[in-house]
């Protein structure tokens, strides 16, 4: 069955206003494969203009990095669910590496995320991975399937219906030191097992599954070309517009 490709920016903290505009602009303005899912998660104070440009499209989106877990009040500082609605987003990343590492986040703060996201109907865009120490011990598959099943069996099979997952081994954020196709395909098939356990088969194979860390204009059509690969959550290589055209075109 055919699974929606997606290509999404992680902008992570970068860029400035000036920036953010030139860069959407030529990337919105570019040439780039019409059957691709593309999304853009510029930080918070860019969103309006990046959701005012995506708004009408079929094909662009925009999205945030990240979330309150709570739906409003007296959290200094936080960003909610609903705020992120309202300004015409679509998306939200919820446990990226870098949340879980910098910010603490535990598995059930990105379940109460992920509740909020899909209470204002947006769609989460679940990240995990593994961390280089454990792919070094041989217990990568182990992590995955704890980070996976924890925060999972916390929805029902209609709610995850509506998740796209992303797989960003730790190592490879970054780093550039990238997963090879082999790894990111032996990972992706050992997810679509978990989702196949956790709830059906059928579920697991409509599950749109994106691989991050790493992935380039270079090495992009090798990973997506992998049977189980949906398409890239892109960091670095998503800040040049040329490159991120290049990755969306590598299908
Ligand atoms: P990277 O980041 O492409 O710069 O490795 C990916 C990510 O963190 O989503």
């Amino acid at each position: 069955m055919s699974r929606k490709k997606i290509v999404a920016g992680n902008w992570k903290m970068n860029t400035s206003f000036p920036v953010a505009v030139e860069l959407i602009k030529a990337v919105t303005n570019s040439e780039t494969a019409s059957e691709v899912t593309k999304i853009f998660f510029p930080p918070f104070p860019f969103l309006k203009t990046a959701s005012d440009v995506t708004s009408n499209s079929a094909e662009f989106f925009t999205g945030a990095q990240n979330c309150s877990e709570h739906d409003k009040g007296a959290y200094t500082g936080e960003v909610s669910a609903s705020m992120i609605a309202s300004v015409g987003c679509k998306y939200v990343l919820v446990g990226h590496s870098e949340r879980r590492t910098f910010f603490k986040e535990t598995n059930g703060q990105i379940v109460s995320k992920i509740q909020q996201v899909l209470q204002n109907k947006l769609i989460p865009v679940f990240c995990f991975g593994e961390q280089l120490a454990e792919r070094k011990s041989n217990k990568h598959f182990e992590t995955v399937t704890a980070q996976l099943t924890e925060v999972l069996k916390c929805f029902t099979a209609a709610q995850v219906t509506h998740f796209v997952l992303a797989y960003e081994p730790v190592w490879a954020i970054g780093t550039g030191e990238t997963a090879s196709p082999e790894q990111a395909q032996e990972m992706h098939a050992h997810v679509r097992g978990c989702l196949s356990e956790v709830f059906d088969s059928s579920l697991a194979s409509q599950i749109p599954l994106l691989y991050g860390g790493s992935c380039n204009a270079q090495n992009a059509k090798d990973l997506f070309a992998c049977k189980d690969v949906d398409g890239g959550l892109i960091g670095g290589a998503s800040l040049k517009a040329e490159d991120f055209c290049k990755i969306i075109n590598s299908f």
